[in-house]
């Protein structure tokens, strides 16, 4: 890290984003003005979260997505209100989203970036009262501004992602992003309606002894995540699974662990998005000094095909997902 972009905690992510810009001398302003429309975006979300008991916006919508899921009305808030921020901010011409079969043009052609979302993750989470996220990943688009973002605009490999993070609505809400110079974590303040810098230069430990998975599912992993988990139980690890991707990534991040949603028997390329999950989250763990891999291949250097495209995921403490491709070849 460039000690020059080092800032204070206490800094509010608006001047943090200025800051960091006037870091890069060419910088336009266009990426900071696109961040703080997402903050924006995540503010409006929180209030809806928060209050969403009282409100009727628990429960189901009523409507199947495009990944075969029971849609709960907070996705469909979530995904309009983050749409909604991204049109008006004019920065983005086209958005891909979890919710959405096809890419969604914002009309505004003059926009040189894309963005992939995950506008709320961990929906099974919403009624309980349990952590719940936004993910999302921003790329400059391939095609020439002037005209409407294009598939391949929004088909980039995770290495070309140049900002991506996420929302996680906790106990405290918090915005963590990066723009490939480290990871920063926010939290907000909700009487001051201000993200402020309470996690600057987040670094993953090398290793950890929390290991999540969905353990309920094991009769159908692959033999290597198999012996791996026997592995994390003779170790003496702990077991850790909210259910929310964001939350769960977000412990671990902060804590040392691997998150593990691999292939299965019932989901042969596991269950994650790779377009609205599994690129952004491997893009902050490995600038946080971790990695990311599907237990055999870099999440980040997988070849998109199709927007909805799933993908296993290995991700957290780098030592322990070496380990997980240790037992994958010991199996291949
Ligand atoms: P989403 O709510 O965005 O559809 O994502 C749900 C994901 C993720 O948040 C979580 O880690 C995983 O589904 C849990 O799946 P299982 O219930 O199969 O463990
Ligand atoms: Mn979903
Ligand atoms: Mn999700
Ligand atoms: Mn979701």
């Amino acid at each position: 890290m460039n000690d020059k972009l080092a800032l204070p905690v206490g800094t509010t992510l608006d001047r943090f984003i200025m800051r960091k810009q006037e870091d890069f001398p060419y910088a336009t302003g266009e990426l900071s003005q696109l961040l703080r429309d997402i903050a924006l975006a995540a503010k409006i979300v929180n209030r809806e979260i928060n209050r969403a008991g009282l409100l009727d916006v628990t429960g189901a919508y009523g409507n199947q997505n495009v990944q075969g899921e029971e849609q709960q009305k907070l996705d469909v808030i979530a995904n309009i209100r983050f749409i909604r921020a991204l049109r008006n901010g004019g920065e983005v011409c086209a958005i891909i989203s979890e919710e959405e079969e096809d890419i969604i043009q914002t009309g505004n052609t003059k926009g040189k970036y894309i963005v992939a979302m995950d506008p709320l993750d961990g929906s099974s989470n919403i009624d309980v009262n349990v952590s719940i996220g936004t993910i999302f990943s921003i790329y400059r688009r391939a095609s020439e501004t002037g005209c409407d973002g294009t598939l391949e605009d929004c088909l980039q490999n995770g290495t070309r992602q140049i900002a991506a993070g996420y929302i996680i609505y906790g106990s405290s809400t918090m915005l963590v992003y990066t723009t490939g110079h480290g990871v920063n974590g926010f939290t907000y303040e909700p009487s001051l309606g201000e993200f402020f810098l309470s996690h600057p230069n987040i670094v993953t430990p090398r290793t950890g002894n929390v290991y999540s998975c969905n353990e309920g599912g094991i009769n159908g992993f692959p033999e290597g995540i198999k012996n791996y988990i026997s592995y994390c139980r003779d170790s003496g690890y702990s077991a850790r699974y909210i259910g929310s991707l964001v939350a769960d990534f977000h412990r671990n991040l902060l804590k040392g662990g691997i998150y593990i949603y691999p292939s299965t028997a019932k989901a042969p390329n596991g269950k994650l998005r790779l377009m609205y999950e599994c690129n952004s989250l491997a893009f902050i763990v490995e600038q946080a000094g971790g990695k990311a891999t599907t237990g055999t291949q870099r999440i980040m250097e997988i070849e998109p095909t199709e927007l909805h495209q799933r993908c296993p995921l290995v991700i957290g403490s780098a030592e322990m997902v070496d380990k997980v491709e240790e037992f994958m070849k010991a199996e291949a």
